[in-house]
């Protein structure tokens, strides 16, 4: 039978049939997994910069197959929205402070009892350790799985007061903190008034004076321009502020095995790339805020520091039981 004897309509039919045929596989192949990845800081800080790079990387290693979109500053989603946002499939990744993982488990607060830590060294040693390690997995059963640690840096004190010296300086003065209990608890400790606040909120928070203060890291206080609204920052490094790149466990389970393990490449190489940069790019933007001469920046004796350390002391004994003995002494063990 020639193909002048069909009726018209199944000629075409067939003929559209075909031409779908040809082109599913080829849609398919060529249609990208999007990757949206959504955090609150600026490009220029560690976490923006490892983003970036993380995006880079996985378009290269898999060409075609992935499309990275990054959302810095909050465009997104902010603070109370992310996680949301991760579970419910809006977003594939997101790298929230440690500090901001209260509701899914109370392990990680073990990252923000007040000076715990000498510096980013120990805190890396006490990440790439198994009890470090293992935290990246301890939120599957609330459907979050860790890809990796990133660092930020050692956090600061900061305030609209000329003096910040002593504990006794903070007394009755109102500060921002992230969405930590462990957080509220040392600012309690230090007779003032902790207030929790997403991070895109902050500057005009200390702006208007809805809060005297606040904590950060150096790369957080510069980008967001704290400085120009704070009066002196001291240097207390009492605490840290890192991350964890999480994504949605069964996203992530779904994933075709080759993408899977290319996003994980990915991920591990642009982790070195940050973690690498971010002592640096804090000591810079530290330089910055110095040359600017907005805000003072109070150095602290040995005798001040230990004034800070023995008044948050008892936040430790607080969340003991919460956080476990066992993990305590392990992360304590890395100052080593
Ligand atoms: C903050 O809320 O102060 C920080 O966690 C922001 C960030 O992601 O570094």
């Amino acid at each position: 039978m020639k193909i002048a004897d069909f009726p018209r309509r199944q000629v075409l039919a067939s003929a559209v049939a075909a031409a779908a045929i040809a082109v599913l596989p080829f849609t398919a192949a060529a249609a990208p997994i999007v990757v949206k990845f959504s955090h609150v800081v600026a490009d220029k800080t560690p976490k923006g910069q490892a983003a970036l790079k993380f995006k880079e990387l996985a378009e290269k290693k898999l060409p075609g197959k992935v499309e990275v979109q990054v959302f810095p500053s909050s465009q997104l989603f902010g603070d109370a929205k992310e996680m949301e946002a991760l579970l419910l499939g809006d977003v594939q990744l997101i790298a929230p402070s440690l500090s901001k993982f209260d509701r899914y488990t109370k392990k990680l607060q073990v990252f923000d009892l007040p000076f715990l830590f000498d510096d980013v060294e120990a805190v890396d040693r006490f990440q790439s350790s198994k009890p470090g390690q293992d935290l990246l997995t301890s939120m599957k059963n609330r459907g979050l799985v860790g890809l990796a640690y990133w660092h930020n840096g050692m956090k600061q004190l900061s305030t609209n007061k000329d003096k910040l010296q002593r504990p006794e300086d903070v007394k009755g003065l109102k500060f921002r903190i992230q969405a930590s209990d462990v957080l509220e608890a040392q600012f309690r400790a230090l007779d003032a008034n902790p207030q929790k606040m997403a991070f895109s909120e902050v500057y005009q928070a200390l702006q208007t004076g809805v809060v005297d203060g606040q904590e950060n890291t150096w790369s957080n206080i510069y980008s967001q321009k704290f400085f120009e609204v704070q009066k002196t920052i001291a240097e207390t490094n009492h605490g840290i502020i890192d991350y964890m790149v999480v994504t949605n466990a069964k996203w992530w389970d779904g994933l075709p095995a080759d993408v899977r393990q290319g996003l994980a490449e990915a991920m591990k190489e642009a982790t070195a790339f940050g973690n690498k940069l971010a002592f640096d790019l804090n000591e810079g933007d530290k330089k910055k805020i110095m040359d600017a001469g907005k805000a003072k920046i109070q150095k602290l004796a040995k005798e001040d520091t230990a004034a800070w350390r023995k008044s948050m002391e008892p936040v430790w004994k607080k969340f003991e039981g919460d956080i476990g003995r066992d993990l305590i002494d392990a992360a304590l063990k890395s100052n080593n």
